[in-house]
């Protein structure tokens, strides 16, 4: 029964071979937010055992085998990015951050059963397919080209629905241009249009894990005036499996909490059955790096970031990134450049993404490429 299994000869050589492909696709992976730079081996171990993150991190629960005491410290060193306000937040870790926005919004649907739901043209397509499960009633907006909300629109739309309470779903970091929605001047609207009552989620699925170590962030967190807040674990500091973070006003999820007798514990999370690897890699990644270990990513990614755009440029490639952002954007590449490089485009732009396993060099080849593959 506790024998290791054993794999066929031809079963081994395909997870030989997938192992080949994915060294060799790592350091051309360089259009999605995902850092292929890290080392977990010392929690394989772990793998040993089926723990489970079920319920709530902050309650009991009946199954023993969990790391909800990792889970707690992680989401402490969260919040306090996040400038939660001590004691009045409270949150989990999430399967990443799609279910961080699904937790955020739900959140704001059950305070705000006939909200309306005000999003970009620029927000994660994941989110009109949230807002569309829980018939949350919603508007899309139009983003500025530079990829941040369009402030008139949210405005104008605004004064024409002043009758349901406003959700608004803010972008930290666009998925496409790294843009930040400006929560000042959000909430400046709100109040020039005497709204009483209003919800503002931040989505900072990369940005989240940037901004907090930075000189000058723009507005992103609570202190800002987010009521929710989603950040994806595996994008800056990289991990094997998905997972996120999200965290929420206390007082606000106390309102949706149900007690289950069958798990012991408090229903506050979406999913039921929860990875306890999820919070045990934050928490090995956070305390193995320490404040200055991430503030060295960060800051290393954004000098590599400046590099990338001004060689582009150089190029006679047309580059641009925003304030704080290691998203650097360009015009569609030619489909060739594309077979060789994994690159997200989407309508005429692409970008890249310079994560800690992306080099100078990296960087260089890719812009040869560019160079020769264009018309
Ligand atoms: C802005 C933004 N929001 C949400 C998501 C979804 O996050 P996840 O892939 O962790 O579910 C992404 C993913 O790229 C994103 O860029």
């Amino acid at each position: 029964m506790n024998q290791r299994p054993q794999l066929s000869a031809a079963d081994q050589r395909r997870l030989d071979g997938l192992a080949a492909s994915f060294g060799d696709l790592r350091k051309r992976n360089i259009g999605y937010p995902c850092n292929q730079d890290f080392d977990y081996s010392e929690l394989a171990p772990f793998f040993a055992w089926s723990a489970n993150n079920i319920g709530d991190p902050f309650g009991p629960s009946n199954y023993r085998l969990n790391t909800l005491g990792f889970e707690r410290e992680v989401l402490g060193e969260f919040a306090r990015l996040a400038q939660a306000e001590e004691g009045q937040w409270w949150g989990y870790v999430t399967s990443g951050g799609t279910e961080g926005n699904m937790y955020g919004l739900y959140v704001a649907r059950e305070l705000f059963p006939d909200g309306i739901c005000y999003f970009s043209e620029d927000t994660h397509y994941s989110v009109a397919k949230v807002l569309r499960l829980q018939h949350t009633r919603s508007i899309m907006l139009k983003s500025q080209p530079n990829g941040e909300l369009d402030y008139t629109d949210l405005r104008e739309t605004l004064r024409i629905h002043r009758d349901a309470p406003p959700i608004i779903f803010a972008n930290i970091g666009t998925t496409m241009k790294g843009a930040v929605d400006n929560l000042a001047t959000v909430r400046g609207i709100l109040a020039e249009l005497a709204i009483p009552a209003s919800y503002i989620h931040a989505d900072a699925a990369l940005s989240g894990m940037i901004l907090p170590f930075v000189d000058e962030p723009q507005p992103w967190n609570f202190s800002a005036g987010a009521d929710s807040i989603s950040i994806s674990g595996h994008k800056l500091l990289g991990s094997p499996l998905p997972c996120g973070i999200v965290l929420a006003k206390k007082r606000n999820v106390e309102r949706i909490a149900r007690s289950i007798e069958y798990i012991g514990a408090l229903d506050t999370t979406i999913a039921g059955s929860r990875s306890a690897f999820g919070p045990l890699f934050l928490w090995y990644r956070l305390r193995t790096l320490g404040t200055s270990g991430v503030t060295e990513i960060v800051r290393r990614s954004l000098e590599l970031a400046a590099f990338a755009e001004e060689r582009m440029n150089a190029a006679g490639i047309p580059a641009w990134r925003h304030k704080n952002s290691v998203t650097v954007v360009f015009p569609r590449p030619p489909a060739a450049l594309m077979e060789k490089w994994i690159i997200a485009p989407k309508g005429n732009i692409g970008h890249i993404i310079t994560l800690p396993h992306v080099t100078e060099n990296i960087i260089t080849e890719f812009i040869a490429d560019f160079v020769k593959a264009r018309p």
